[in-house]
């Protein structure tokens, strides 16, 4: 992956590719553009003309616009990247961290293919400058295992040097550290979620896993589909009886001597969903790759959570199946009996998620930890309710799922509280089964919460995260946010074990 260094050298003096420096409009709205901020050398070094220089080539300096332009004699890096960071804020404050972060991310993925480049942001603090190192590594992420393109091939900006860094200053030190270990582990879980499901099977990914584990110190444990059966597994197995690749429970855990709290985290491991017998139309399966979005989450969480040594117990819990239509598949009809002894009547194939979901959560519930939250592309309607950037917090404890919407605004995730209306619970009444797995069609990200909330264990809080939207980019890429797997919530389950550490939550 790039490296990321801090430096103390100037803008003007650090021997670089290129040099990203930032462009805001000014914070009265007015006209012109105010370039770059927090850059004194470099605009001396263009005379004080920056802004005349890059209004003539069209900047706006609106959030997302990224302009090249040759460095004049005094920038030693030979090329100055100008991008856009929106508004200015008023009176010299801080600008946003999230506005930093996709701006760094813009720049990076417009320095595809150059070796060395140098961020110049605005930085005015040790998070901030966490804030640039993270979205800088984030943006400058390339998918490329599946592609030859002979040795002319690009590869992704290679090496970033974070100015304005001072490296021995103890707090900018960790936030590098801090800045390299999660974007690492982001982009860990887009690796897994843009794997192609031929090759990352449940077992594949298992076995990521447990090297990851080893890797990293990590007790891991897996359940094997004998093993599935004798614990009585009925939703795990249930879903991926159509396939050739049999299921798997991946228990992931990390420990730390002095932790006074365990933070469960479940994930949706659907490694391709097909829809089973209730078969998806074409147009609709073409991504479902992205299934186990929740589960590369919450495993690329658990190992950061180990990397930054934070002082909590997290234990992951992946639920991988792929959902599949065969002569062995569940049919819509089915009753299956539940880990938890509950029976589900399977009324379509295609709302597997929750059936794996309902197992692993039964089963992380048996440890009683301090709080379990899970992470699913659970439902369509959610995508439907909040766009594609945007994942849904439900929850059974109120002032956890503010806690959770805060934490991700913190980290600069877009989440939103959604409700879990109990008059939903009615339309999933089964006259055969305690409960079937589909209810009204209106609110069926709701219904699909209400769903799991039947699942967890007495007393436990508990939160789910349907990130159906962010997980998978059909779209261009944006800031730090490339085409395909996001790594949505990772950063959101990172935050949140190291809150839950403090012990200012669940
Ligand atoms: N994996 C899908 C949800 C999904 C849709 C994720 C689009 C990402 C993008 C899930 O298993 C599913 O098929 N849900 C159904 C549930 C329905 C049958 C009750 C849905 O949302 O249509
Ligand atoms: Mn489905
Ligand atoms: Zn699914």
């Amino acid at each position: 992956m790039t490296a990321l260094t801090l430096s103390t050298a100037g803008a003007a003096t650090l021997r670089a590719d290129a040099l990203v420096v930032g462009v805001a409009k000014p914070a009265d709205g007015g006209k012109g553009l105010v370039a770059p901020p927090r850059a004194a050398a470099v605009a001396a070094a263009f005379d004080g003309k920056l802004a005349t220089v890059l209004e003539t080539l069209g900047a706006s300096g609106a959030e997302g616009e990224v302009v090249k332009l040759p460095s004049p004699d005094g920038v030693k890096a030979p090329l100055v990247v100008a991008v856009g960071l929106g508004q200015a804020p008023e009176k010299d404050a801080a600008f946003p961290r999230e506005t930093l972060r996709r701006a760094a991310g813009a720049a990076a993925r417009a320095l595809h293919g150059t070796k060395k480049a140098a961020f110049g942001l605005p930085v005015d603090s040790a998070e901030d400058a966490q804030a640039v190192a993270e979205g800088a590594l984030l943006g400058a992420y390339a998918f490329t295992a599946y592609q030859d393109r002979g040795k002319d091939a690009k590869g992704p900006l290679a090496e970033v040097a974070l100015l304005g860094g001072k490296p021995r200053d103890k707090a900018y030190k960790a936030a590098a550290e801090r800045a390299l270990v999660l974007a690492e582990e982001v982009n860990r879980a887009r690796d897994l979620i843009n794997t192609p499901p031929n090759d990352l099977t449940p077992e594949a990914f298992a076995a990521v896993a447990t090297a990851a584990g080893k890797e990293n110190g990590l007790k891991v444990q897996v359940l094997d589909e004998k093993a599935l059966a004798k614990g009585g597994y009925g939703g795990i197995l249930g879903v991926g009886a159509g396939s050739q690749n049999p299921p798997r429970l991946v228990r992931i855990a990390y420990t730390h001597p002095e932790a006074q709290r365990t933070l469960a985290l479940v994930g949706k491991g659907i490694t391709y969903d097909s829809g089973g017998i209730s078969l998806k139309p074409a147009g609709h399966n073409e991504t479902m790759k992205c299934d186990m979005s929740g589960a590369a989450a919450v495993f690329a969480a658990v190992v950061a959570a180990a990397r930054l040594g934070l002082p909590v117990n997290v234990t992951g819990w992946l639920a991988l199946a792929e959902n599949m239509p065969s002569g062995s598949a569940t049919r819509p009809g089915d009753v299956l009996r539940m880990y938890s002894g509950k029976t589900v009547e399977v009324l379509n194939t295609d709302a597997e998620g929750r059936l794996v979901l309902a197992d692993a959560i039964t089963r992380a519930s048996e440890e009683n930890p301090d709080a379990i939250v899970d992470v699913a592309t659970l439902t369509g309607a959610m995508m439907v309710a909040l766009g594609s950037r945007t994942f849904g917090i439900m929850a059974n404890d109120d002032a956890y799922r503010t806690a959770i919407h805060e934490v991700a605004e913190e980290v600069g995730e877009q989440s939103w509280p959604m409700p879990l209306p109990s008059d939903l619970r009615k339309g999933m009444d089964s006259p055969t089964a305690d409960i079937a797995n589909m209810g009204e069609r209106m609110g069926g990200g709701l219904v699909a919460g209400l769903f799991l909330k039947e699942f967890v264990g007495e007393g436990i809080t508990w939160a789910h995260l349907d990130i159906a939207g962010p997980a998978f980019n059909e779209g261009g890429p944006f800031g730090y946010t490339p085409k395909g797997g996001t790594g949505s919530s990772v950063r959101t389950l990172v935050r949140l074990a190291e809150r839950t550490a403090a012990g200012d939550l669940g």
